[in-house]
């Protein structure tokens, strides 16, 4: 049966708004906020097993690679192993320095993927456990692998993946707080606090959703017919800049490039001029002066930009009239929280310029051939 759009106009719209639920079915029963316990049954690999990883190795593709790399930055920080992150497309080829102290963790919405499900056959011939972050129930790779963290985010319609990624990012959340769990690496208040954070985060999502798809409708009428576009972030937010521009470039058709904010002045910078929107991410994080430098470099070349940042930051306004504010959040979360506005802006520019936002032009919603 064809599922249904519930009032909204497209699939994705309402995939969009269907993201705080995604968040909290993904999280719920899976951490304990009394003891800061966080259990993770359907993982079959033994604790000693996992205790004993030393490495990890994350494969994805598109969208859900995005999210393996801001679980970089979470594992490295709150569990001390060190991550690789690889394009499934790469990892299925290169040479791989894998034992069964190397962790494989494959990200899929869909479990079907041929280049991941090809990565994680690879790894697991060579020795390695094999974990997959996936969306659905029974797919191959759930089936292949030593154990799935299930997103709970349901069916996914859309081709634009987007309550699938948030999903993926609260997954991946949840298995750092377990890995800090095993290892012992951070104490237990401080993972029963960052739990606490990541149930919140869905709340958050709730109350900005509504008011930031109104702003951005009406900002979008001075970019939607622009040719090219950049999103810039640094540290946990560079992802989320290269996910803003796949989803434009998907569903619109504009050309756009994500950017380390920090490696602008390395080559892009000579794309600036008054005609090249960029969409910056400077929430107040540790990170934040040094992204306002590099705003101020896009600024002194006309680049018309466009700024994310947290509520009460009144220094942004300063810099252009087109800001977007959303509202302070745990640091470490705001890759859920400023993922928002990117997907939101690229979906009504693409209803704008008349795109096909479900159906975008020759893409399919899983890649099963190489
Ligand atoms: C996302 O919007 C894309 N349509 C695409 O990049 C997708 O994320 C990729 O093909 C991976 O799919 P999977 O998560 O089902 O493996």
């Amino acid at each position: 049966a064809m599922a249904e759009k519930a009032g909204y106009k497209h699939f994705m719209l309402k995939e969009i708004f269907e993201q705080p639920q995604a968040i909290t079915n993904t999280v719920r029963g899976r951490i304990n906020l009394e003891t800061g316990e966080v259990v993770l049954p359907e993982i079959t690999l033994g604790e000693e097993d996992l205790r004993a990883i030393e490495r990890i190795y994350l494969v994805a593709c598109g969208t859900s690679w995005h999210a393996a790399l801001v679980a970089k930055y979470w594992i490295e920080k709150y569990a001390a192993i060190p991550v690789e992150v690889d394009i499934a497309s790469e990892f299925r080829y290169r040479s791989l320095l894998v034992n069964e102290r190397v962790l494989t963790l494959a990200i899929s919405q869909s479990g079907e993927t041929a280049d991941t499900l090809a990565g994680i056959r690879r790894a697991a011939r060579l020795g390695s456990k094999v974990i997959t972050i996936c969306n659905v129930v029974g797919s191959t790779m759930t089936r292949e692998a030593d154990g799935t963290i299930y997103t709970h985010a349901g069916p996914e319609i859309g081709v634009a993946s987007t309550k699938a990624f948030i999903a993926q990012l609260a997954a991946l959340f949840l298995f750092t707080l377990y890995l800090s769990q095993l290892k012992r690496s951070i104490p237990v208040e401080h993972r029963r606090r960052l739990g606490q954070h990541l149930i919140d985060s869905a709340r958050v999502v709730q109350e900005l959703l509504p008011k930031i798809r109104e702003q951005i409708g009406t900002m979008i009428e001075s970019f939607y017919q622009c040719r090219d576009f950049l999103f810039v972030g640094r540290g946990l937010n560079y992802p989320i800049a290269l996910e803003g521009a796949l989803k434009l470039k998907e569903i619109s058709y504009i050309h756009a490039e994500g950017y380390a904010a920090g490696e602008l002045k390395h080559g892009p910078i000579a794309l600036i001029d008054k005609d090249m929107p960029v969409l910056a991410i400077t929430p107040k994080d540790s990170v934040y002066q040094k992204t306002i430098s590099n705003i101020e470099e896009i600024k002194a070349r006309q680049g018309r930009l466009i700024l994310i940042g947290t509520e009460g930051d009144t220094q942004l306004e300063k810099i252009t009239e087109d800001v977007i504010y959303l509202p302070a959040v745990h640091e470490d979360l705001n890759p859920i929280i400023y993922t928002i506005p990117a997907q939101l802006l690229s979906y009504e520019i693409a209803v704008r310029r008349g795109c096909d936002v479900d159906q975008p032009r020759n893409l399919a919603k899983s890649v099963t051939v190489e």
